[in-house]
């Protein structure tokens, strides 16, 4: 889906070259344009592009298709807004917005939330099961505009000169997001930017833009004013690299693969923009002989199954102390092969498809390096093909035992339902195990032990720690990576840091 582009000039009335199964009245088809500078537009080229569903491959909707010249358009629009009105909104002005949005965006949460099931695939009873979360950070963000200060500093200079910082936007952000869960990562880059009084504009990922663009007209109904939130749908190679090269864009805050995200720091260099990256991951997730087996072996199974394994801190190396390897890993592949994989449309379904070809050929490729490398898959390892599920990319939840440390399964990022399980013995070899990856995003560790729990949350190189659960999330708790997964944190207030500026003044007393 996604790939195939077009060059005519679209009319309003573009058809679906192939009938649209779902009757949702956003994703019928229909020609979308793009939001700029308060309007809805179509791409200066004329191009467009399809998005499709991957449960059937149904055409969705055509979608206009941003690149450069639509990028400068957008980010002049972002230099005005922000030099201009926004920047003469008190906070608790911004704050007003932001929980209009929210409210606007909890009346119309089942249809942005199909949106997101329809355009990249997940279970509806996981996006809908997002608006807590996602409404939550909205709020968050509100509450925030009214809590940035600078501070008072008592220099050594007292009697000479009074010193205090104050705290400002950074200007205009671009922010680019990949396609997991678009609606989520819309607002985890919008919130805080308003909140901290900067203009946006959004890219979102080629595959999945719907909800996004939903939620663009959303932002105007609660009244942003024009240019402050622009939304420019387009290819990476194209309009994520304009964006990430433009020399009107202060920061970049991106979301992806760490190759791209590699591509974002030298594309910023021109400028030296400002950049925060949430990037891919390897996380351990590790099973000692003394966990709650009956709640590890759920815990750890959905740390990776979820979202068909499409989510940057899946636990993904499932670590299992020695003695219980066989029992524990043997029940996870069960409970995956209990699973339901389907449509996510159908609300008993817990597995979607993946989000395109290109991933289901991805995630197909590891399969095989798996089985060619010596790995012995327990559960699934196939794609499925079975009646409807030949339409769209389906891979049931897998489980490779048998992974050694220097298995490529055991080092790359699949981005699929696929478990590496690996046995350990000792704690020390453990850590140095654990931590033999280039990424940090998450981890896990399940045990009844608090002191082993207290060590490894130490010891371990990455940003999150879960112990006794997996990928708990809260608008108020920092998210983000070490080393390969990135820099900057999401949520909680660093997050705001990263959408502002500090300026020191001296003021002479003497
Ligand atoms: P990607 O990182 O290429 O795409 C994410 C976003 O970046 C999209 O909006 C895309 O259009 C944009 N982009 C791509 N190239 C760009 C460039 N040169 N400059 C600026 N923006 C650019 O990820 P992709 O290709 O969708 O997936 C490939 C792999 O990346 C996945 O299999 C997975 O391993 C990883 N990934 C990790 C994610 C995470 O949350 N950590 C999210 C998506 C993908
Ligand atoms: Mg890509």
């Amino acid at each position: 889906m996604a790939r195939q582009m077009s060059q005519d000039t679209p009319k309003e009335t573009v058809k679906a070259k192939t009938a649209p199964a779902s009757r949702h009245p956003y994703a019928d088809g229909s020609y979308k344009k793009m939001l700029i500078d308060g309007k809805w537009v179509d791409a200066a080229s004329g191009k467009h592009f399809e998005t499709r569903n991957p449960a059937t491959g149904d055409l969705l909707a055509t979608v206009a298709e941003g690149d450069a010249e639509d990028i400068n358009r957008a980010v002049t629009a972002a230099r005005k807004a922000f030099e201009g009105p926004w920047s003469k909104f008190k906070p608790y002005e911004r704050q007003a917005l932001l929980l209009k949005l929210a409210d606007l965006v909890e009346k119309n949460f089942d249809e942005l939330s199909t949106l997101d099931t329809l355009d990249m695939g997940a279970p509806i009873s996981r996006t809908r099961g997002t608006r807590q979360r996602v409404l939550g950070m909205l709020r968050y963000y509100a509450g925030q505009t009214t809590a940035i200060h600078g501070e008072t500093i008592q220099n050594s200079l007292p009697g000479e000169v009074f010193s205090y910082t104050l705290k400002e936007p950074v200007g205009v952000v671009g922010a680019i997001i990949p396609w997991n869960g678009p609606l989520g990562a819309s607002i985890w880059k919008i919130g805080p930017a308003l909140a901290a009084g900067c203009t946006v504009i959004l890219k979102p990922a080629e595959e999945a833009p719907l909800a996004p663009l939903r939620l663009g007209e959303l932002v105007m109904e609660a009244g942003v004013p024009p240019g402050v939130v622009n939304i420019v749908p387009g290819y990476g190679e194209t309009a994520g690299a304009a964006l990430a090269s433009h020399p009107g864009v202060d920061k970049v805050a991106f979301t992806g693969s760490h190759v791209t995200g590699q591509s974002i720091v030298r594309a910023s260099a021109g400028n030296l923009k400002r950049v925060s990256l949430e990037l891919g991951g390897k996380s351990p997730d590790i099973v000692f002989a003394d966990a709650d087996i009956e709640a590890a072996v759920p815990g750890a199974a959905m740390a990776v199954f979820s979202n068909s394994g499409q989510i940057c801190s899946a636990g993904t190396r499932l670590f299992v102390e020695q003695k219980v390897y066989d029992e524990f890993t043997g029940r996870v592949a069960d409970f995956g092969k209990k699973l339901r994989v389907g449509n996510g449309l159908d609300p008993e379904t817990q597995i979607g498809p993946l989000v395109s070809e290109q991933q289901l050929e991805r995630v197909s490729g590891y399969l095989n390096i798996g089985k060619q490398e010596g790995a012995r898959a327990l559960a699934g390892g196939e794609r499925l093909t079975e009646g409807d599920l030949a339409k769209g990319y389906f891979v049931p939840p897998t489980v490779f035992a048998d992974v050694r440390d220097d298995m490529r399964i055991a080092q790359e990022e699949i981005f699929g339902p696929v478990i590496s399980a690996i046995p350990f013995r000792d704690m020390d070899e453990l850590v140095q195990r654990a931590n033999a990856t280039m990424f940090g995003l998450g981890s896990g560790v399940w045990t009844r032990d608090v002191s082993k729990a207290h060590r490894l949350a130490s010891a371990i190189r990455a940003g999150s720690v879960w112990v006794n659960c997996y990928q708990t999330m809260d608008p108020a708790v920092p998210f983000g990576g070490y080393k390969m997964s990135g820099y900057g944190r999401e949520s909680g207030l660093q997050h705001m840091e990263e959408y502002l500026n500090v300026k020191a003044v001296w003021i002479k007393t003497a």
